[in-house]
């Protein structure tokens, strides 16, 4: 077992883990925070994008052990004082959601992505859900929020 201390949506937590415990099981099964989904456990699908230092990341790829020490971010923190987050608003004004498995996943890319870009092109757009998988196939409105989101970030900057 080694122990870590990772900072989780804000708070820090202090953990033991097995050296091959995943970030993405740190989250769900020692800390129940069950938002972030495994889709393929192997990096292909993005369901356990989460955002760990400002960046997005598959939260299956990362040891817990490699997590010491960073802070992360998850779609259960996003949500400020009971309101939807705007990439949260946007998902639903566009109807962008259908089994909702691969959405946090989504919405953390764009969040890291829009963050760290607020006026990003089309073309870094489709790079920051580059390997994103919705087996719904809902791309198109997942795309639209994605420009929904973008306007609403140029127009405050303004
Ligand atoms: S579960 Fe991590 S990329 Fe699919
Ligand atoms: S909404 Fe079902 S997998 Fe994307």
């Amino acid at each position: 077992m080694h122990k870590i201390t990772i900072g989780v949506n804000g708070k820090p937590y202090s953990l033991s883990v097995p050296a091959q415990m995943t970030l993405l099981e740190v989250l769900r099964e020692e800390l129940d925070l069950t938002g972030t989904k495994e889709g393929c456990g192997n990096g292909e699908c993005g369901a356990c994008t989460v955002i760990m230092d400002g960046q997005a990341v598959r939260s299956c790829l990362i040891l817990g052990v490699e997590a010491n020490g960073r802070e992360i971010a998850t779609i259960e923190g996003i949500a400020e004082s009971g309101e939807l987050q705007p990439i949260q608003q946007a998902f639903i004004e566009e109807d962008a959601v259908q089994c909702g498995f691969c959405t946090p996943g989504f919405i953390m890319a764009i969040k890291a992505a829009i963050d760290n870009n607020p006026a990003l092109n089309d073309k870094q757009m489709m790079e920051a859900l580059g390997g994103h998988l919705c087996r719904c196939t809902g791309y198109e409105t997942i795309f639209k929020a994605f420009k929904r989101v973008r306007k609403r970030s140029v127009e405050q900057k303004e």
